[in-house]
């Protein structure tokens, strides 16, 4: 049987990045340190440098899960870019990091399912792994967030930052279990006005966000756990979408889980959409939490609603 194996990670965030109170001082925000912290666990966020784009922070992404993986650009056969914020309706942002890296072969383009977008573009990846189209993809996460925040609206313009992750999905036969085992997606558009893109910029009813989070989430995770068989015990790291520490404790809570065995980054990324997951396991891989073997469970809720899950063991 194929299955895709994630064979490398790679996260790029941009140089600058600024505390809450640098925030709230660079743009003449009513609000303080300790209302975002408590509220949401963010300290700081990155923000790209004028000029830089989402295919250059994806692009730098995508390297490093290259080189991690020991490949090179002429193995890849699929580039799938999940993104709220394409540096153009086209070419797509995935076809830009195609010539970036020299890709010559195969094909690319991007996803749009908001913050659940890499949940997204990994299981189209690894459905087309396992169908035969391709034998490997670079799957990418990647954001230019603060392009499209109001900065007159604290309630949604200190919750967001910019970066890029990625992750080279590989094709295995035999009997091994190591790879994706499962992924879970869902949406439901009659929630699709309390998070929305509206006139260029992000509005979010954000209470009523949470509300769904918290149930959506849940569902999904055991959806995915009962899938294949699992138990939460079984669960080694949780991945998840890095909206809000609240919502991040309550699923670790649900699962059972260490405060340990639960990759955060939100303190520091802040809210990265698509790009949150593939860069925390970047980082998580990088410093060697996440090792051969291990069973992570991803989860994710973002504008649409859309919503979903995935199971992968590294
Ligand atoms: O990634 C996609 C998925 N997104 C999410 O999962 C986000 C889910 N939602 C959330 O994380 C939370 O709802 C927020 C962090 C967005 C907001 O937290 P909350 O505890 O739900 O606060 P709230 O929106 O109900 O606002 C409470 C109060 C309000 O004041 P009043 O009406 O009670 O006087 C807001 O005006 O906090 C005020 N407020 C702020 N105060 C200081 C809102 N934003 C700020 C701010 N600084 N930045």
């Amino acid at each position: 049987m194929t299955r895709s194996v994630i064979a490398g990670t790679g996260g790029y965030l941009p140089v600058r990045a600024l505390t809450n109170d640098e925030l709230a001082e660079a743009y003449g925000l009513d609000t303080s340190d300790a209302w975002i912290s408590e509220r949401t666990g963010i300290r700081r966020r990155h923000m790209a440098a004028p000029g830089e784009t989402t295919a250059d922070m994806a692009a730098a992404a995508a390297r490093e899960a290259l080189a991690q993986a020991g490949a090179d650009a002429a193995e890849v056969d699929a580039i799938i870019l999940a993104t709220a914020t394409p540096d153009s309706a086209f070419p797509s942002t995935a076809t830009r990091v195609q010539e970036k890296l020299g890709i010559r072969q195969g094909f690319s383009f991007d996803i749009s399912a908001a913050c659940t977008g890499f949940i997204y573009a990994l299981g189209v990846a690894d459905s087309m792994i396992r169908t035969g189209h391709c034998r490997s993809a670079l799957v990418i996460g990647a954001e230019a967030f603060t392009r499209i925040l109001d900065w007159t609206d604290r309630g949604t313009c200190v919750l967001f930052g910019d970066g890029a992750g990625a992750v080279l999905l590989r094709a295995e036969g035999g009997e091994g279990d190591r790879g994706i085992l499962s992924t879970h997606l869902h949406s439901d558009g009659r929630h699709g006005d309390i998070l929305q893109v509206e006139g260029g910029l992000v509005r979010m009813a954000g209470r009523e966000v949470f509300r769904h989070a918290v149930a959506k989430l849940a569902s999904a995770v055991d959806e995915a756990l009962a899938a294949n068989g699992l138990a939460q015990a079984d669960v080694q790291w949780l991945v998840p979408h890095q909206a809000n520490r609240r919502i991040i404790d309550a699923m670790g809570r649900k699962l059972g889980l260490p405060a340990e065995r639960v990759v955060v980054t939100v303190d520091r990324h802040a809210n990265t959409s698509a790009a949150s997951i593939p860069l925390a396991l970047a980082e998580a891989t990088r410093d060697g939490r996440v090792a051969r073997g291990d069973l992570v469970l991803m989860e994710a809720i973002g504008g649409g609603l859309t919503w979903g899950a995935a199971l992968a063991r590294f």
